[in-house]
């Protein structure tokens, strides 16, 4: 994707003394006290303001936190703890300033953090006086927020239409870098990984997919559906009988290209959904009336481990078994250590996965995790992001 990167804009010196706004994506999760649960996206988006600090900029970032009415500031919107971590992090103090859309008081070499842009009145419907008023701010624009990427917000889209330059920073850049490696220019065979509990909501996904990789191993709830869709019976599984017609069709659309969706042999069963339930293995052809399926069995998952270490590329998006509860994880873990152990470059994203990630200690054995929710779903459904187009846009002048 051929987009302006503020790395470069700040090597040649073109960012010295200039004004820079940051868009990044500091929506993290919140205790009720409004501490910080989990704050990797404040961690990501440290590089950038480095950058800009240290090419003698004046810098400004902002972010959105959770969902609030425009033009009604209330205190559980501020990221005034988000401000403190990301001091912590600088080791340096971050001022937060309000009301900032007419004007804002920073000097060369220092950093502010614009208090929750979606408080402002047109950011959402990305309103055009919004946009140009924020563009007005900056002589750079820099969007580093890949988990807003598909968005086209105030901040997202607006002020990059009108912002003097507009560019990657280093976090949407290197996210733009690891989906080409994944799924453009992908080493092959490429296998994907797709589960979650039902084929509705990654249907888009599936069918998107379908086009491209060379295995496409589906887990979980989606798991169930297609395996009724390749004529087995399921129990009283969690699967979704009406699609089972568009479960065959990925099965029927990966054949014609010589590419499979491997079916599991053998699966975990139990009478019952809780942690401490009696876990059965059983052939995929033995599946009882009365059994929900909560795992895939130590076959499929040696099968898929096996087909994993082979492959070039691996795209993860879902666990494909009840990891949280130890008699159901083995089928998540195995899949984990075999990611772990290929060699082929892997693109992970999506809550469940990052948790699974975070279990199984295998972060850095997977090549890039992606730090977005929907954005990472939207550009596996093969969507163009709001936020990459306009950035694609600019640098073609
Ligand atoms: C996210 O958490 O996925 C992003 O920050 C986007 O948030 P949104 O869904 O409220 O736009």
């Amino acid at each position: 994707m051929n987009v302006i990167r503020f790395s470069d804009l700040c090597a040649n010196g073109q960012a010295a003394g200039q004004r820079v706004f940051i868009r990044a994506d500091l929506n993290v999760p919140q205790a009720d006290d409004g501490s910080i649960t989990e704050d990797t996206r404040v961690r990501a988006s440290v590089p950038c303001i480095q950058m800009a600090l240290a090419a003698g900029a004046t810098v400004m970032v902002t972010s959105h936190l959770g969902r609030p009415t425009e033009g009604e500031f209330k205190p559980e919107d501020s990221l005034a703890p988000v401000a403190k971590r990301l001091g912590e992090l600088l080791g340096r103090e971050v001022p937060l300033v309000a009301n900032w859309v007419d004007g804002v008081q920073v000097a060369p070499g220092q950093v502010v953090l614009l208090e929750n842009c979606r408080v402002n009145k047109g950011e959402k419907k990305n309103d055009e006086v919004l946009a140009r008023k924020m563009a007005a701010l900056c002589d750079i624009f820099v969007n580093d927020a890949f988990g807003t990427a598909h968005r086209a917000e105030g901040t997202t889209y607006g002020i990059a239409q009108f912002a003097p330059i507009a560019c990657a920073g280093p976090l949407l850049a290197a996210e733009i870098d690891a989906i080409g490696k994944a799924l453009a220019k992908p080493q092959r065979p490429l296998a994907a990984i797709v589960a979650g509990s039902k084929v509705s909501t990654k249907l888009t996904i599936l069918k998107s997919l379908s086009q491209n990789v060379d295995q496409l191993i589906v887990g979980g709830g989606i798991a169930n559906t297609f395996m009724l869709a390749a004529g087995l019976k399921i129990g009283k599984s969690l699967a979704e009988s009406d699609l089972v017609g568009e479960a065959k069709a990925v099965i029927e659309a990966m054949k014609a290209r010589g590419a499979e969706v491997p079916i599991p042999t053998d699966v975990v069963v139990a009478k019952t959904f809780a942690a401490d339930a009696v876990a059965t293995v059983k052939k995929a052809t033995d599946v009882a009336d009365d059994d929900l399926i909560l795992d895939i069995g130590p076959e499929t998952a040696a099968h898929l481990a096996a087909q994993l270490k082979k492959a070039g590329t691996i795209v993860w998006n879902g666990p494909v078994g009840v990891f949280e509860f130890a008699p159901f994880e083995n089928g998540t873990k195995v899949i984990a250590q075999a990611i772990a152990e290929s060699s082929a470059f892997s693109l992970a994203g999506g809550g469940d996965t990052l948790a699974a990630i975070a279990k199984y200690g295998i972060e850095k054995q997977v090549g890039y995790i992606s730090t977005g929710g929907g954005a990472f779903l939207e550009i596996l459904e093969g969507k163009t992001l709001p936020a990459f187009e306009i950035l694609t846009q600019r640098a073609a002048g």
